[in-house]
């Protein structure tokens, strides 16, 4: 598998690359997506159920449903670990003079490889927070299936998750409008995400309206697969490492 040969020249003079991540790049870690092939919607009795349970109005009435629904989604990623993607994307941060990854998974493995400046769009499943204090704790998602106690103030935490029906926090919203939008990076890359949500898509829209370089990396094909410059078809862990040797 090789890059294109005009794509490999413009990733040589590369000093910026804004990357976007969703579950595909954790599917070689073992870790099942949620549409596509394998996905755990594609159950469609399931994903309701799933969807549901992990849905804000949920957490407010039936708190441990939630948590419960967190536990099988946590004990189902298991004992992932990083794969050749994640790693892949640790060295291409390390090339640059400037890079940030914004991941919708919540799986905590881009930082368990070791990327640094990474915004974590739907938060993490190992962390707890009480809106009462603003507390948060590292929790075990796959052991926690109820409404720990807040250690600072003994209020019931939720999930460190943004739920369904729930607003991005303000903090990652601001940051996301920082790096993408106010200063954006010279490049986008788009990795294993169906992007259905306008705060994924958006960014890729723009970098290509200014003629910035765009780049897709997924097995299938997505709505910002004719919009790219390159859709480059296949996985994390085949595309990803090539990208990291093309840049200087
Ligand atoms: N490498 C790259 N991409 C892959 C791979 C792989 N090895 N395997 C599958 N994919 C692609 C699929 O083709 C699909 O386009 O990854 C994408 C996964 O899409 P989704 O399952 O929809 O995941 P994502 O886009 O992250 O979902 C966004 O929706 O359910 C909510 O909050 C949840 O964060 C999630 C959000």
């Amino acid at each position: 598998m090789e890059l294109p040969a005009d794509l490999r020249t413009r990733l040589e003079g590369l000093r910026s690359l804004g990357v976007i991540t969703g579950a595909g790049i954790s599917a070689e870690s073992g870790i099942p997506t949620y549409r596509g092939i394998g996905g755990i919607y594609a159950d469609r009795a399931r994903g309701a159920e799933i969807v549901e349970s992990l849905s804000g109005p949920t957490l407010q009435t039936d708190p441990e449903r939630t948590w419960r629904a967190i536990a099988d989604l946590a004990q189902h990623a298991g004992p992932a670990q990083p794969n050749a993607g994640h790693r892949a994307l640790v060295e291409i941060e390390s090339k640059l003079d400037r890079f940030v990854l914004l991941t919708q998974n919540v799986d905590g493995l881009h930082g368990a490889a070791g990327s640094e400046n990474v915004i974590p769009v739907h938060g993490s499943i190992h962390v707890a927070r009480c809106d009462h204090c603003g507390h948060e704790a590292t929790i075990d998602p796959a052991t926690t299936t109820a409404s720990p106690a807040c250690m600072r103030c003994g209020a019931p935490m939720r999930p460190g998750v943004v739920l369904f029906g729930e607003m991005l926090p303000h903090d990652v919203v601001r940051r996301m409008d920082r790096e993408f939008a106010v200063n954006p990076p010279e490049a986008l890359l788009v990795v294993g995400t169906s992007a259905l949500f306008p705060y994924i898509a958006g960014p890729v829209l723009e970098a290509r309206r200014h003629g910035r370089l765009t780049i897709e990396v997924n097995p299938g094909r997505t709505d910002l697969s004719d919009v790219v410059e390159y859709h480059l078809e296949g996985g994390a862990g085949t595309y990803l490492p090539l990208i990291a040797q093309a840049l200087r």
